[in-house]
């Protein structure tokens, strides 16, 4: 795949690790909705060490008076992209414990692999805010550049992108649809297959998480 400078892809030892299990067809649902959960506080932690608004707060420690930096109120949203992006947003909301969420809701049409937009219910001022869209999977792109579209005609500005699997078609259509994101994968996998499957992946997310299949 080509390099973008707005692309970042961890391949971290500790996430590599709760990915393999997350790829194994024999983990459980609730094994698989507790390491998607894990995977995505480790993914937050690193992708929030830039971008975040802070202010100076001024702190009284025993020993004398000093100024902190801080992070802002009400400076994140979590914006997941329904099904599979639900399963991170408790993982986000462990660093980020007030955090608004909004709701995008997208299916891909399983002929033409198309998003389709069901669903939207966003935070009232979330232009305001660092707004971190979550979706474990990154496939052919569609519903990552359909879902930062939305948010942008929404007047956000401070968008980050976060994926646990990537593919390599997915990652550069996100990357030049919206240069000005900076999209966080945990791990780039192979290429699709002819369904639009992430190889070797580790299937339908959605499913895993809640069990429908
Ligand atoms: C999955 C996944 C992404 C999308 C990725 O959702 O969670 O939202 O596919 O594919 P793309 O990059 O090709 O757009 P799906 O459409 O299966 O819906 P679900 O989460 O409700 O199961
Ligand atoms: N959506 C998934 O859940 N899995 C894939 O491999 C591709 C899209």
């Amino acid at each position: 795949m080509k390099q973008y400078d707005n692309v970042v892809i961890f391949d971290h030892p500790l996430i590599n690790h709760k990915i393999a299990i997350l790829r194994d067809e024999k983990t459980s649902t609730k094994e698989f909705r507790e390491l998607v959960g894990e995977i995505t506080t480790l993914m937050t932690y690193e992708c929030l060490k830039e971008g975040v608004p802070t202010i100076e707060k001024e702190v009284k420690t025993p020993l004398e008076r000093c100024t902190q930096r801080v992070v802002k109120d009400n400076a994140v949203a979590i914006v997941p992209i329904l099904r599979a992006g639900l399963g991170m947003v408790s993982g986000v909301h462990v660093l980020f414990p007030l955090a608004k969420v909004g709701h995008i809701g997208m299916y891909r049409d399983e002929e033409t692999l198309k998003p389709q937009s069901y669903y939207c219910k966003l935070p009232e001022d979330i232009e305001e805010k660092l707004v971190l869209v979550v979706d474990p999977m990154l496939a052919t792109g569609g519903s990552a550049v359909d879902a930062i579209n939305l948010l942008k005609e929404r007047g956000c500005r401070n968008i980050k992108f976060m994926a646990i699997i990537g593919a390599p078609e997915g990652v550069s259509r996100v990357a030049e649809a919206h240069p000005d994101v900076k999209i966080y994968v945990s791990t780039l996998d192979r290429c699709l297959n002819e369904n639009g499957y992430i190889l070797p992946g580790l299937g339908d997310a959605g499913d895993r998480l809640f069990g429908t299949k």
